[in-house]
This record gives C-alpha cells, sequence and structure tokens, in this order.
C-alpha cells in the first residue's frame, strides 16, 4: 500500500523536491550522505555518534551504495534499494523475527505493554540502523542521523520516513556483518565494562516489599544454594511513587537492607522513574521547579502529566542544568549503600492519553550546543538523555565504582549509558521464543547488554514455561528474573522441587561460565561485538542460517540450542555437546544444550553462590580439539569493579594447545595487561567426539595431557 502510495507522490506531488546529494568519506568504507535541503539545526549536533564524524576524503568513484534522498509534503525520505538475497537485521528492538525483511517499524518510543501496540513494530528504543549482508557475506550498514519521529521499512527498498527536516544518512561497507556491527560503535560507542556483579542472575518482582520480604528473597537463594547477585526494588520502595524517596513504614532503613544484602554477598538496584510528582514542598519538585528544570508545553509552562503518583512534571534532559540538577539528586540516594540505578518509564510514559506520551508540540529547551527542539524531534532520546545524567551522577556519588544502570528506553548509542531488558512481555511461550531475536537485534544494533524478564512479566507463569526460559534466559547478557504485580510468585523456587532443581542447575552453569562471559563482556568493550551473537555469525555465506533464531552463539565458540527449539540448524564444522556442571543436557527436558565449537578452549570458573566469591585462581579448561589437534581460547581478568583496568590492571592470556603423539599440551601466555595474578591452578577436560578425559589439578605455563 506504502508502495504504491510513495510511486503515486513520486509521479504526481508537485511540491516534491528531488534532492541532489553530496557525499564525504569519514572513515575507512565509511560514508555520509547530505540532501541538498538538508537541515543542520533541525539535526545536529547528532545523539546518536558519540563525536561528529571528521572528513577524510570524497568518496571513491566506484563507491556504489548511494541513497536517494526526497521530500514529500511533511515527510524526508531517505531510501536505498535491496539487492538480490540480502538479510537485513539491526532495527533495534523489534517484536517478530531475527531476519528484518518486510517489516515496516515505527521509530516512537513507547510504552507498550505485551508489545501489544502497532502489533509489536514500536517498542521502547528507537534505532535508525539497518545492517545488511549480502549472499556473498559481504555487509552494509545505514544509520539514518535523525531523532524524530519515523518510520523504517524494509521491503524492496530501504526506506526511512522521517516527520523532520531532512537528515544525512551513514553508510558503512565492510567484508563481514561482524566488521560493520564493530564499525557502528566505532561511530556510536560501545558498552563500558560493567562491574562482574551484574553479569550475576538478578530477582526482581513488582514488588518485593516491605524490606522484610526483599530479605527472605536474598536469604532463599542462599539456603537453597542458587546463585542470585541482585536482589531489586521496585517501585513500591517509595514514600507514594515520589522519586528519591523511602516509605518510611515499609523500608524505614534503606541502607541498612542493602547492608543486609551486601553482607551476603549480593547488591541491590532500586528503581528511579522520570516523572516528578507535582507537589509544593516536596524537595525534588520544589528545586527543579525553582531551577526551571522541566519540559514546556506548548504555552511554555511546566507540562503536567499523570504517572504512578498522579500529576507529575518532567525534567527536560536535554537542559545541561537540568541533567547536573538531576544527576546531584543521586548523591544521596546512592549514600544509602544503593549499587545500581533502574530507570523506567522514561519513554516517557504518560498516562490517561491515547498517545500513551507527551504532545509533540511540548517544547524542550536544549542548551549547550543542542538547540530548542519539540517532543516529535526530542520524544525518542528523552531516555536515553535521562540514562546520561543519571550515570553521571552515580559515578559522581561513587567515582570508584562503575556505575551499573538499566534503562528502558533508548536510542541508537545508548548502550554508552546503561544496559536495557525488553520491557514487560507476557509469560506466554510466544514470548519466551521471541526475545531470542529480540535479544540478537538489540545486539546488531550496539547494545550488546540485553536481555529480556526471564519467567514473562505480565500474567501467571507456569511451572514448564518457567523452567524453559530459565534454562535458556542464563545465557542471555543480562539475565534478571521479574514479574508484574498480581501475578504469580516466579521465584526459581516457586514453582515446585523440580523446577527449582533445573533452576539451580540452569544457574549454576551460567556462573560456572562466568569466566567465559565477562571476557566477551570485555570484548564487547573493546570492539563493539555482540556478547550474544546470531548463528549465522559462524558461517556468514551460509544462507540457510540467515533465518535461525531459535538458537544463538555465546560469544563465538558456544551455541546455545534450547531444549524446545525445533527448527535449529547448526553451523558446518564439529560442535560437540557440553556438560558445564555435570550435567547431562541430553537427558533432561529443560536444560539448553551447550554446543562448543571444535579448535576452541572455553575457561569456566568453580561453583559460587555470587559473584562476590568469584576468583579465577583456579579455572577448568574445555578444550574442543579441532582436526588437527588444535585449539585456542581468551581469557581476561581484572578487579571485576571499579576503573584500574583503565590504567592497564588487567590481565588477557591466550591458550594454545597442540597435540603430538596422544599428548595435548596447552600454553599459557599473558598477552596484554600489568596485573599479575597468583598462579592459577587448571584442570584441563579435553573433549572428543566420544569422551572426556580430565586431568587433575595442574600449575604452570605448559600443560601436559595424555589422551
Ligand atoms: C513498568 C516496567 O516495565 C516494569 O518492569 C515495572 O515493574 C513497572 N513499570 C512498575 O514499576
Amino acid at each position: 500500500m506504502y508502495k504504491i502510495k510513495s510511486i503515486l507522490v513520486l509521479l504526481l506531488c508537485s511540491t516534491l523536491v528531488f534532492a541532489g546529494i553530496r557525499g564525504k568519506l569519514i572513515g575507512d568504507r565509511v560514508a555520509v550522505f547530505y540532501p541538498v535541503n538538508f537541515d543542520s539545526i533541525g539535526n545536529l549536533p547528532s545523539l546518536a555518534f558519540e563525536k561528529e564524524p571528521v572528513p577524510i576524503g570524497s568518496i571513491p568513484k566506484d563507491w556504489k551504495f548511494i541513497p536517494t534522498f526526497y521530500t514529500s509534503g511533511k515527510e524526508t525520505v531517505a531510501t536505498f534499494p535491496v539487492g538480490k538475497g540480502v538479510s537485513l537485521y539491526g532495527t533495534g528492538e523489534i517484536t517478530g523475527t531475527l531476519l528484518r525483511n518486510g517489516k515496516s517499524i515505527d521509530l516512537w518510543n513507547t510504552d507498550t505493554p505485551g508489545y501489544q501496540r502497532a502489533d509489536g513494530n514500536r517498542l521502547y528504543h528507537s534505532h535508525p540502523w539497518v545492517l545488511g549482508v549480502r549472499e556473498d557475506g559481504t555487509s552494509f550498514g545505514i544509520i539514518a542521523d535523525n531523532t524524530w519521529k519515523q518510520k523504517l521499512m524494509l521491503n524492496d527498498s530501504i526506506r526511512f520516513v522521517s516527520e523532520g527536516p531532512a537528515f544525512r544518512v551513514v553508510v558503512i561497507e565492510r567484508s563481514t556483518p561482524q566488521e560493520v556491527v564493530m564499525a557502528l560503535t566505532d561511530l556510536v560507542g560501545k558498552i563500558d565494562l560493567p562491574p562482574l556483579w551484574s553479569l550475576g542472575y538478578q530477582q526482581c518482582r513488582w514488588s518485593y516489599e516491605p524490606d522484610s520480604r526483599a530479605k527472605e528473597i536474598a536469604d532463599g537463594f542462599i539456603s537453597r544454594k542458587i546463585p542470585c547477585d541482585v536482589i531489586w526494588f521496585d517501585i513500591d520502595y517509595m514514600d507514594k511513587f515520589k522519586i528519591f524517596t523511602f516509605d518510611k513504614a515499609k523500608f524505614p532503613d534503606p541502607k541498612g537492607m542493602n547492608n543486609y544484602l551486601h553482607e551476603r554477598g549480593m547488591k541491590g538496584v532500586w528503581m528511579i522513574d522520570p516523572g516528578v510528582k507535582l507537589e509544593k514542598g516536596y524537595p525534588v519538585y520544589d528545586e527543579g521547579e525553582k531551577q526551571d528544570n522541566f519540559v514546556k508545553n506548548v504555552t511554555r509552562k511546566d507540562f503536567v502529566g499523570p504517572v504512578w503518583p498522579g500529576d507529575c512534571v518532567f525534567p527536560d534532559f536535554t537542559i545541561p542544568r537540568a541533567r547536573a540538577w538531576w544527576a546531584g539528586l543521586y548523591k544521596d540516594f546512592m549514600a544509602n549503600g544503593v549499587d545500581g540505578v533502574w530507570n523506567d518509564m522514561n519513554d516517557p510514559s504518560v498516562f490517561k492519553v491515547k498517545t500513551t506520551t507527551m504532545p509533540e508540540n511540548n517544547i524542550h529547551r536544549g542548551g549547550g550546543g543542542l538547540p530548542e527542539g519539540n517532543h516529535l524531534r526530542y520524544h525518542n532520546v528523552y531516555g536515553m538523555l535521562m540514562v546520561r545524567a543519571t550515570r553521571e551522577g552515580i559515578l559522581n556519588a561513587n567515582p570508584d565504582k562503575r556505575p551499573f544502570v538499566l534503562s528502558r528506553s533508548g536510542y541508537l548509542g545508548s548502550q554508552r549509558y546503561g544496559a536495557t531488558w525488553t520491557g514487560d512481555n507476557l509469560a506466554i511461550v510466544e514470548h519466551m521464543k521471541m526475545s531470542i531475536p529480540m535479544s540478537l537485534n538489540l545486539g546488531l544494533s550496539g547494545q550488546a547488554f540485553n536481555g529480556p524478564d526471564i519467567g514473562g512479566f505480565a500474567q501467571n507463569t507456569s511451572p514448564d514455561l518457567f523452567a524453559q526460559w530459565m534454562a535458556m534466559g542464563v545465557f542471555f547478557p543480562f539475565t534478571r528474573g521479574h514479574a508484574c504485580q498480581g501475578t504469580n510468585d516466579k521465584e526459581p523456587w516457586a514453582f515446585g522441587p523440580e523446577v527449582e532443581k533445573t533452576c539451580r542447575t540452569a544457574i549454576n552453569r551460567r556462573y560456572r561460565l562466568m569466566p567465559y562471559i565477562y571476557t566477551l563482556f570485555h570484548e564487547a568493550a573493546t570492539t563493539g561485538m555482540p556478547v550474544m551473537r546470531p548463528t549465522f555469525f559462524a558461517d556468514i555465506t551460509d544462507m540457510s542460517l540467515r533465518t535461525v533464531d531459535e538458537n544463538f552463539l555465546l560469544g563465538d565458540n558456544l551455541l546455545i540450542i534450547p531444549k524446545w527449539a525445533k527448527n535449529s540448524p547448526i553451523p558446518k564444522g564439529n560442535w560437540r555437546v557440553v556438560s558445564i556442571n555435570g550435567e547431562e543436557s541430553k537427558y533432561d527436558q529443560f536444560q539448553a544444550d551447550v554446543l562448543q565449537k571444535e579448535g576452541t578452549i572455553v575457561p569456566v570458573g568453580n561453583l559460587i553462590q555470587s559473584t562476590a566469591t568469584y576468583s579465577t585462581d583456579s579455572l577448568t579448561l574445555l578444550v574442543s580439539l579441532n582436526g588437527s589437534g588444535k585449539a585456542t581460547g581468551v581469557l581476561y581478568e581484572d578487579a571485576n569493579d571499579g576503573f584500574g583496568y583503565k590504567k592497564g590492571e588487567y590481565a588477557l592470556w591466550s591458550f594454545n594447545a597442540e597435540t603430538k603423539a596422544n599428548v595435548v599440551s596447552i600454553t599459557i601466555t599473558q598477552t596484554a595487561g600489568k596485573y599479575k595474578p597468583k598462579n592459577k591452578l587448571f584442570k584441563i577436560k579435553v573433549i572428543s567426539d566420544s569422551k572426556v578425559i580430565e586431568s587433575n589439578w595442574l600449575t604452570g605455563n605448559s600443560l601436559k595431557v595424555k589422551i
């Protein structure tokens, strides 16, 4: 329908302006293209890019992939042709399959319970970004560098249709999709290495209240020997939902609450929403009002809209002064021993209006080089700018700790400031399955640290669904169970002994894989490669893998196949099922199969209750030899928190295995970093097709195992 409309527009519309193109190279095979009617004030400075790209030369004559720009009525458009056999991905957090061809996506951040609005084509994030993989594996990426409300249509063309003024696009050309994703993050930024504790299992509910219930949950993990790192505090800890307050009856001693967790090797993450209750005498409102920090309506009065606490005003995060004020609010808050912050409802969500958000003509006043603009322009970056200020605030409060913020909303580049989860899913099989392509595409859009509400947020969860979801969810980058108020208990033990055992085994697998997972986060922070990767990354020219979204790669070396997967092809080569913690997934109705790629070494740690006792002093190396008897692997380690690693206080190791006369020799070399950990103990497990040969604990830099 849209196609016919646009052809008609092309043929008939007298207001149509065909725009010429200016282009510049801004990096190795990275080009920016401007329409002749490019509106710099309406689009710059870019909020996607970490810094303004600098031209380094002209577009090479043989550059083929060039946009067509045009303006049609109030819409500005950039289109690209899609060649035969091109697979499209990226596009951020949308429901549906991994492959994005044929999709029409609304880039307009939306509070969408159960993903029900716009048929799941409009969610909490906006990523004006497409990754294209050609049949031969060569790949391209396109960024439409504007924050305005827009549509992204992926049919026989790639079409960005913006309600804002004419915008520029950036095109990345590379020989592989992996290189495109890395080049994307060179432009829009990478995750910062998170604290190790945030990679552990996390337990949430709306809400664990009062504090005694939260303590009971924490103790429940310890007494049942199920590892857990974090207990989350949803809105009910607040006094009448007023942010930066605590309910005196239910949470009289938040510091004591956090200490309770800390004494047990756990952390507390607490929610802060953007809406500030309009109430004279409430210090957050009074100060924000005094400084004139709130978003204005079209008559330049504070915009007022209802959220949880009733009528609220909303910080205008485009104003540097408002961001500094917001950041400052975290000083006293963090002094309660708060370890991390959860920014929710920052789409921004507004109740009791059909649009579920602010009017498009609301005014954001900008500053510091950012022009004033309406909500149509700044809506999609509201959450990102909020998280930017939050991160600054918690970093100022605790300058020696790595900040952890989880945000519901985001925009291209928001991984620079925090992690995300995929919002309010339902406790249904379809949403469990869909969490794989959603998380994969977020990773392919630059956000490596993400995951769904394990078990499903809304509606009651059945024991079977919970077990299936946990068995798979422990291999996602962000691993948190969450539940909506009014739904059944969703802790690992709430479904009876069999599910409890399944969850313990699954979570133990994650914790034992922690050295490998932490190494992947280091890789994501340094190169931009996602932690969770689509299976086609294992063989980018195998067209049969392009649509696979019932299994996925954790890093390059492990393939995760959920038990429920029916359409689960395996890439070419020898992928061997491995046991991480003595479990035998083959005989288990829930545990995902974990397959290790031939020629790789995966470091595995010891069983722990939380990352508070994580250590790499003794490691098991899973060695899966290739046909030539060789295998390689890496390990990253540092102090698990703090910023010493930025000054070289880390160690990067490489493991190299070779086989001669039935003896596997493993050489262990520190390849980077000045961190000198004490001598390690290694247990080697050589995995072949028929058996696993296990060594005793060995030490040294050259280990030998007879096979
Ligand atoms: C909406 C969030 O998506 C959900 O995770 C949270 O529990 C509720 N808001 C209540 O704060």
